[in-house]
């Protein structure tokens, strides 16, 4: 199987039940506690790699402001949680489930996440609706 680098690559493995995943980037290309944003399958997403190397996975939009800055987010932690801060309105999200800690009725998405071979491959369902992985809104 030949697999690119890019992040519009070719998704490597399909599954209909649980998704399709895509190699990314590069696990050296992540910044510890800096985030970035990625277009994945057409899909804005962000990805945070935190200072154990886990990388995480959650979408770009804001949910509260619409806004794709997610990955632009103060990246912390709220007791043992790993939490990303909205850069629009503060709001904290957990990192791995993407509840957000201030409105437990609001969440973002978030995708499985494996680093292999020192390159992240992100999972990301198919047939997603666009309302729910941050596509940029139309300005009317
Ligand atoms: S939507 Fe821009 S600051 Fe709230």
């Amino acid at each position: 199987m030949t697999l690119t680098t890019e992040s519009t690559a070719v998704p490597q493995q399909a599954d209909a039940a649980e998704g399709v995943w895509t190699r990314v980037c590069q696990l050296d290309d992540l910044q510890p506690e800096v985030g970035a944003a990625a277009l994945v399958a057409g899909q804005q997403v962000a990805l945070f790699r935190l200072l154990d190397g886990t990388v995480l996975a959650t979408g770009n939009q804001d949910p509260f402001s619409g806004a794709n800055v997610m990955s632009r987010g103060i990246v912390g932690t709220r007791g043992d949680i790993a939490t990303v801060a909205s850069p629009m309105h503060k709001q904290v999200f957990d990192l791995r489930s993407g509840t957000c800690l201030d409105d437990a009725s609001v969440a973002l998405p978030v995708y499985p996440v494996v680093v292999s071979n020192g390159f992240v491959e992100v999972r990301l369902p198919e047939g997603l609706p666009s309302s729910v992985v941050g596509r940029p809104r139309a300005v009317a």
